[in-house]
């Protein structure tokens, strides 16, 4: 497993269930880890399999790789990747598939940009092109601020290259939902959908983050609506891919906003959500590892349908002072022990290092993913927050709503 955060934590429990797992570089907080490069590691020969936590090293093309050695990757190659790596790529796929997305336009000069961003109703969404860590989009009901920040991503002032073309969408509103599927190139499993919060501040206030809470299951989520998914987007896309000679094996991570007028599609993503995915993969009951080799193997009807414990989870970031801006880092974490020995609860570690002395100190912006589980979101939600409660280091925040 490559990666390093709460996500490739969790992956790491689960497929190390069923698997024996070895995760480059890992972290303090996940057992396996290992500074040996994942090329070092499969030349070993004894790798059957290679999972790639991370979207960075897949639009820079590791799945490509590794594939070429002979072993079973899990994660796009280059010319899937796009489907993150470029917004423009994601938004004229949706298009080609016939996927309900928000109207849009993709820019590299100003003039007619800022004749599209006028055009728009009222609501603008500006994004970088290229991959900005979570942080590239700004929604504003602020013709002035969409028009500023145009002006400076297209100056490569604000995200560098990133920012050198930029897509301008109509604002959405609705809950945001999360589908992970799993492709083998042709066909697709989606898992059960989880919600992610975005904004650091409580009532979602404040800058976006890379995600700072997140629940599965959803109770306000209906019946059939990942069938729906799949049968509507999912399986299009693969076949869009397929269209253009690209064989997607991997995670497909739909980002999809519940309009009034039904679900429509806001991104893809080329891997798990983090930590969207967290409290999805620790509910799941059946084996991962086996079915994420399948699908790197390209045959997803040689493994069962996953299943999924009866009950919810909740997770609840604990994020360092500074953060999403300037996170502080350094800081010696207290309480772990008697946060882990919480009923039901699951301390998942995405920025932690060990210090000197072994204890584990702040080493990112969010450090700890606390996941409670009970048999309803009321019981998940107390035991993640009693965990909570129990962490401190110096100016360590949270938000206090997750499911709430
Ligand atoms: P993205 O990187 O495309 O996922 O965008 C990050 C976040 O910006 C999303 O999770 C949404 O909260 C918000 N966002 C993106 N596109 C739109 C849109 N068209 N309308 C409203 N909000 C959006
Ligand atoms: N939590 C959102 C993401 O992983 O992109």
């Amino acid at each position: 497993m490559v990666g390093s955060g709460g996500r490739e934590h969790a992956l790491a429990k689960v497929l190390g269930r069923t698997a024996d797992v070895v995760v480059t570089p890992g972290n303090a907080a996940i057992a396996g880890s290992t500074a040996t490069s994942v090329e070092d590691l499969v030349a070993l020969g004894s790798v059957d399999l290679v999972v790639i936590g991370p979207e960075q090293p897949l639009v820079d093309g590791l799945a490509d790789r590794l594939r070429a050695t002979g072993v079973a990757v899990f994660g796009p190659g280059a010319d899937g990747a796009q489907v993150e790596g470029s917004k423009a790529y994601m938004k004229d796929l949706a298009r080609a598939a016939g996927l309900p997305t928000a109207r849009y336009g993709a820019f590299t000069e100003l003039e007619p940009a800022l004749a599209f961003l006028q055009s728009l109703p009222g609501s603008y969404v500006v994004k970088t092109d290229g991959l900005a860590a979570g942080k590239g989009v700004l929604v504003t009901d602020f013709l002035a601020d969409a028009e500023a920040d145009v002006r400076d991503k297209l100056a490569g002032s604000s995200f560098g290259d990133a920012g050198r073309r930029v897509v301008i969408e109509e604002g959405l509103t609705g809950p945001e939902v999360s589908v992970f599927a799993i492709c083998d190139g042709t066909r697709a499993v989606c898992l059960p959908a989880a919600q992610d919060f975005k904004r650091v501040g409580d009532g979602d206030v404040g800058p976006n983050t890379g995600g700072i809470g997140a629940w599965s299951p959803l109770p306000f989520v209906a019946d059939g609506f990942i069938d729906d998914v799949a049968r509507r987007f999912v399986e299009p896309t693969l076949a869009e891919l397929r269209q253009r000679g690209i064989d997607y094996r991997g995670v497909l991570y739909a980002g999809f906003m519940i309009t009034a007028e039904g679900p429509k599609l806001i991104e893809y993503n080329i891997r798990f959500g983090d930590p969207d995915s967290q409290v999805v993969l620790l509910r799941m009951t059946s084996d991962l590892a086996a079915m994420l080799f399948a699908a790197a193997a390209g045959d997803l009807t040689t493994v069962p349908p996953p299943t999924f414990a009866d009950d919810a989870a909740v997770l609840v970031v604990a994020a360092s002072e500074g953060y999403p801006a300037a996170p502080r880092t350094g800081d010696v974490i207290q309480g772990l022990a008697a946060a882990e020995a919480v009923e039901g609860v699951t301390v998942l570690g995405a920025g932690v290092k060990a210090n000197a002395d072994g204890a584990w100190v702040t080493a990112g912006g969010r450090v700890l993913n606390v996941v409670g589980r009970g048999p309803d979101v009321a019981t998940a939600r107390a035991r993640a927050y009693e965990a909570i409660g129990l962490l401190s280091w110096p100016g360590m925040h949270h938000r206090s709503d997750i499911a709430g």
